[in-house]
């Protein structure tokens, strides 16, 4: 610790007298029953969210509790704090659209609560990458604590874990193969226990590459929510952010392009989710740098699939824990890792696997280098005349088969359009037909939501098919599967080439060349680029104004403009 004023004493309310400001504040926080001697501690800050909108943070209490217990021992004073909470599905239009207002919330009450360091609370989808976001943008010692995933369910003694078997049950439903009552017992049982999905999901791939970037202690991403080792995290966690405290260990120095490009391999390694691009393309954006998706594909090429978690392969993040983690995949990845990147705990990460040394490894889920699941990694950037700053499709949860495909176009204009057609027996739509979904991108009203995994049309699924190629603008949760192009960008609203499709269009999708190309003449999409009219009005105020008129794009994190650093 250095000697500048600590807890409470920080960063005063202006009354214009800075002797007033402080006895006025040290009053009011004696009417919360402190002392006077524990007001004089340094104050470790807790950005507290549950919420009963959010079933994923259920057991954020007894982890607070934890957290207290360990800052206290540590010789500090924890004060939580409440911030905005995001239960992904509780929601509309989607969690995404309030993501860069909780990281506004995150950084203007980390900066201007008086607060020596911070544990940032976080766990299903959107948190923590809000989080980390605003963490980065506020620039105070920070460290993460990740809430955990749910335990798995069961039904009919089969394991179930939200969220990748959600979707396998509801397109047997859609098929005709599982009745009504089975649905309903099937829904009872997906989703047990608190915590975060228990596939490798959005939440789950957030929180290994919060691990990767050395954002949270070592260890601790994948233990499940209802383990007593969570809040034995809990409790370390608190006492390592006392330890933070006068460092220089701040989110704004621990992410950097190399501990980016190192969780951009932990992403791969994982067969994690698209969405974690978007969101790392954030959090790097606020440390002042870009993603580059070539240079994802580059990394790409040379990272294999590790691990063996739905909806790539078949366990679930109990079994991750359970098998090694995060720690034994990183030491799985050694030699392709920037091990000079600090963590959070003052150690690099390459101190931190040399002190870690060799455990029991389960490979079952997390394989060896040199026997891979998949020698390359999950996702894969597109480019061509549909998407000129690029797509994302997770070749590990793809067909191969759809891989090299040119196919008719079957286009809806929006989630509507969509809704109301895509089960119509009149639908002209043949297994091999490439499914577009238009204006579902960030500019849209829709806000980009996790409506790329277009439902095979009804007709379709009732005969058996599983898979076709399906391109859009929205996102896809990271429990789901199949052929599917997502993040088309520029998105059709903000006037992209996606706009241009036209039933019965070809498409042409190449993983190996690495593009997506509308095969129309130029002159033809010029023509329709004029007849084009803008997707969405402008909202009259509040916070969809500021959306609407602060959004950017995917290849940008889908952050707002004004939130980037300056210069
Ligand atoms: Fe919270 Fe899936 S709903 S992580």
């Amino acid at each position: 610790m250095n000697d500048k004023p600590t807890g409470i004493a920080n960063g005063l309310t202006n009354y214009g007298d800075r002797d007033f400001s402080l006895y006025l504040r040290r009053s009011f926080a004696q009417s919360m029953g402190y002392s006077r001697e524990m007001l004089k501690k340094p104050v470790v800050g807790i950005a507290y969210t549950p919420s009963g909108f959010n079933n994923c943070h259920r057991h954020f209490p007894e982890m607070l509790e934890a957290v207290k217990r360990g800052v206290l021992a540590a010789g500090a004073l924890p004060i939580e704090f409440p911030t905005i909470s995001l239960g992904e599905v509780f929601l509309n239009p989607t969690s995404l659209k309030f993501r860069n207002l909780m990281s506004m919330d995150t950084e203007e009450m980390v900066r201007s609560q008086p607060m020596d360091s911070v544990v940032l609370m976080g766990g299903c989808d959107k948190t923590v990458p809000a989080q980390l976001m605003g963490a980065v943008s506020a620039a105070k010692p920070s460290i993460m604590l990740i809430a955990g995933p749910m335990m798995t369910g069961r039904y009919r003694g089969e394991r179930l874990g939200a969220c990748t078997d959600c979707r396998r049950f509801w397109a047997q439903y859609r098929a005709g193969k599982v009745s009504d009552a089975e649905i309903n017992q099937v829904e009872g049982n997906l989703a047990t226990t608190a915590g975060t999905c228990a596939v490798m999901g959005t939440a789950s791939t957030m929180a290994c590459i919060t691990e990767a970037l050395g954002m949270c202690l070592p260890g601790t991403a994948a233990i499940p929510a209802v383990h007593a080792d969570r809040l034995r995290a809990a409790e370390a966690t608190g006492a390592a952010a006392v330890r933070m405290i006068g460092s220089t260990l701040t989110p704004d120095r621990i992410v950097n392009q190399k501990s980016v490009e190192n969780a951009l391999r932990v992403l791969l390694a994982i067969g994690g989710s698209t969405n974690a691009v978007i969101h790392l393309a954030a959090i790097a954006g606020r440390a002042g740098f870009p993603i580059s998706l070539e240079r994802l594909n580059a990394l790409s090429d040379t990272t294999p699939v590790l691990v063996n978690l739905k909806p790539v392969g078949n366990g679930y993040m109990e079994d991750f824990f359970a098998g090694g983690g995060v720690g034994a995949l990183l030491r799985e990845l050694k030699d392709l890792l920037h091990l000079d990147c600090m963590t959070v705990t003052g150690e690099t990460l390459g101190e931190r696997l040399a002190a870690e040394g060799e455990s029991w490894v389960d490979r079952t889920i997390i394989a060896e280098r040199a026997k891979p699941l998949e020698p390359q990694g999950g996702l894969v950037a597109l480019f061509g005349n549909l998407a000129p700053q690029g797509a994302i499709l997770k070749r590990s949860a793809a067909d191969a088969n759809l891989f090299e495909h040119e196919g008719r176009a079957v286009v809806f204009s929006s989630l509507e359009d969509l809704a109301g057609r895509i089960d119509d027996p009149a639908l002209d739509v043949e297994a091999h037909d490439i499914l577009v979904l238009q204006n579902a991108g960030p500019h849209s009203a829709s806000a980009m939501p996790e409506a790329g995994y277009l439902p095979i049309p009804k007709k379709l699924a009732t005969k058996g098919v599983k898979d076709m190629v399906r391109v859009s603008d929205a996102r896809m949760s990271g429990t789901a599967f199949g052929t599917i192009v997502l993040h088309v960008t520029p998105d059709a609203a903000s006037g992209g080439p996606l706009a241009l499709v036209r039933n019965g269009d070809r498409i042409k999708l190449s993983v190996k060349e690495r593009r997506i190309d509308l095969l129309v003449g130029e002159a033809e999409l010029q023509r329709r680029a004029s007849e084009v009219k803008p997707a969405v009005e402008a909202p009259a105020r509040g916070y969809a104004r500021l959306y609407a008129q602060e959004i950017l794009g995917a290849d940008q994190g889908c952050d707002f403009a004004f939130l980037k650093p300056r210069g």
